[in-house]
């Protein structure tokens, strides 16, 4: 017998989700006829529909549900043009990052430097990324404004989009700024996961949901209690994995963040806390592009020893907590309130 779910099942919200971005990406197709620029936007297509947790757009869901929003298709498209957002982002990211894998694939500027096996390929690589990922970002907002919510309503929440991506772009570029410095304090790396991820894939997506839905302004405020430590807790978790995980779990390479030089908060512990001969050792290896699997595993060991990994599970633990009293503590409809508990819980402790 075919196992069927209920709208608001996740397994259902992602496939309505998908659906709408599927239709969307075949609104827009490549307006010149070239089989070049078509392979591009096949590229972004499969992207964009290839994997992904859907995370953003199924908070933005429950954001409206807490809010008293009833379901239907004009919030799953709200939501999901959120995942376009998110899309835009990843694809920038992996090219300011030097990744080469992301969702279990080769990245996107990856992909189209495969296209052409001659010399300037990579190059063009990084140029169709940075294009591909800003028609993405383009496309998040024609899809948030065509939604066909409540115009009223509508004009609240893509203020909180528009702050939603001057945030996130701010913290990207705090990022990358951490490593040309000299590195980052425990605090400044913590103020960047609150920009570059903590804002945009719990906080505001929350919050558009209910402002979609009309929500009080206490409500929004209760979303970013909840919301702004869960985001937090959702990237120590991905440096987490992100050093420590499995490849073929995380989709991600576990070098990434130790050849690029990440100052993630842990690092930024594990150098408070090392040793002389630790933090000179952390000094030579951390951010050297060629560091080997052998190299990668010492650095490891010295993040276990001196105790950061520890530290930042610690860290974890309270931000979940904090945003589990705020939770309980908002007026969010019940089936909302438990839908939220339960992503929580897996955006915490998630293995990918
Ligand atoms: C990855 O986000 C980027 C971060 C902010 C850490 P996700 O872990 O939600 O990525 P996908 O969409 O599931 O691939
Ligand atoms: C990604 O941050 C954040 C955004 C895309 C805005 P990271 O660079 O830390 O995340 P991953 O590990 O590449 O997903
Ligand atoms: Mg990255
Ligand atoms: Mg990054």
């Amino acid at each position: 017998m075919p196992v069927s779910f209920p709208q608001h099942h996740p397994h259902h919200l992602a496939s309505r989700i998908d659906q709408h971005l599927t239709g969307f990406l075949e609104a827009w197709r490549a307006p010149v006829s070239d089989p070049d620029v078509e392979a591009a936007y096949q590229v972004l297509n499969d992207f964009v529909l290839g994997g992904g947790k859907r995370i953003r757009p199924q908070l933005c869901y429950w954001g409206w549900r807490g809010a008293g929003g009833d379901d239907c298709e004009e919030i799953i498209k709200a939501a999901a043009a959120l995942e376009l957002c998110h899309a835009g982002l990843l694809i920038h990211d992996d090219i300011m990052d030097g990744s080469e894998l992301r969702r279990g694939r080769a990245t996107v500027h990856k992909d189209l430097a495969r296209l052409y096996d001659r010399p300037g390929a990579e190059a063009f690589g990084h140029v169709g990324g940075i294009l591909l990922g800003t028609l993405s970002l383009a496309w998040s907002d024609a899809m948030l404004s065509s939604c066909g919510v409540d115009p009223l309503r509508l004009r609240v929440a893509h203020h909180i989009f528009d702050a939603m991506r001057t945030e996130v772009i701010s913290g990207q570029y705090l990022d990358m700024l951490a490593q040309l410095r000299a590195g980052a304090t425990v605090d400044e790396a913590l103020t960047v996961i609150r920009f570059k991820t903590a804002k945009y894939t719990v906080e505001r997506p929350l919050q558009i949901g209910g402002a979609l839905a009309g929500a009080s302004l206490e409500l929004l405020n209760a979303y970013s209690r909840f919301g702004l430590p869960l985001g937090e807790a959702f990237q120590l978790r991905d440096d987490l994995l992100g050093t420590f995980g499995s490849a073929a779990e995380t989709g991600k390479s576990a070098l990434d963040d130790l050849r690029e030089g990440k100052h993630t908060v842990l690092i930024a512990h594990a150098v408070r806390h090392a040793s002389p001969a630790q933090r000179a050792h952390l000094r030579r290896w951390h951010g050297d592009p060629e560091l080997t699997e052998e190299r990668a595993e010492e650095l490891r060991q010295i993040l276990r020893d001196t105790g950061a990994v520890a530290r930042v599970e610690e860290m974890i633990g309270q931000r979940v907590r904090e945003a589990t009293t705020a939770l309980a503590e908002a007026q969010i409809k019940p089936e909302a309130a438990s839908a939220l508990g339960v992503l929580a819980d897996q955006l915490a402790h998630r293995t990918r």
